[in-house]
C-alpha cells in the first residue's frame, strides 16, 4: 500500500527503513523522502510506523513524537 503518493513510498519501504535501524519519523523520511513534499501522508507514515515499531517492540512514543516536530 502506497503510504506517500508523492514520493511513491509504501508500507513494505517503511518497513525496510526499520528493518535499516529508522526508530522515529524523521529516520524514516531521511531514509525514503517520505512527508516531504505536500506532508499529507506524515499522519498515515506516523501512524504505520508506531504500529510496526510496536510489533518489533521498538516502540517509543517520545522518539515517534519527537520526530513529528
Ligand atoms: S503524500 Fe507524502 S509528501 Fe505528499
Amino acid at each position: 500500500m502506497i503510504l506517500c503518493h508523492c514520493a511513491v513510498v509504501s508500507d513494505a519501504d517503511v518497513d525496510a527503513a526499520v528493518a535499516a535501524g529508522a526508530r522515529s519519523l524523521r529516520q524514516v523520511q531521511r531514509a525514503t523522502d517520505c512527508g516531504l513534499v505536500c506532508g499529507g501522508c506524515v499522519f498515515a507514515v506516523k501512524a504505520h510506523l508506531s504500529s510496526r515499531l510496536a510489533a518489533t517492540n521498538g516502540y517509543d512514543d517520545e522518539v515517534v513524537e519527537d520526530a513529528a516536530g
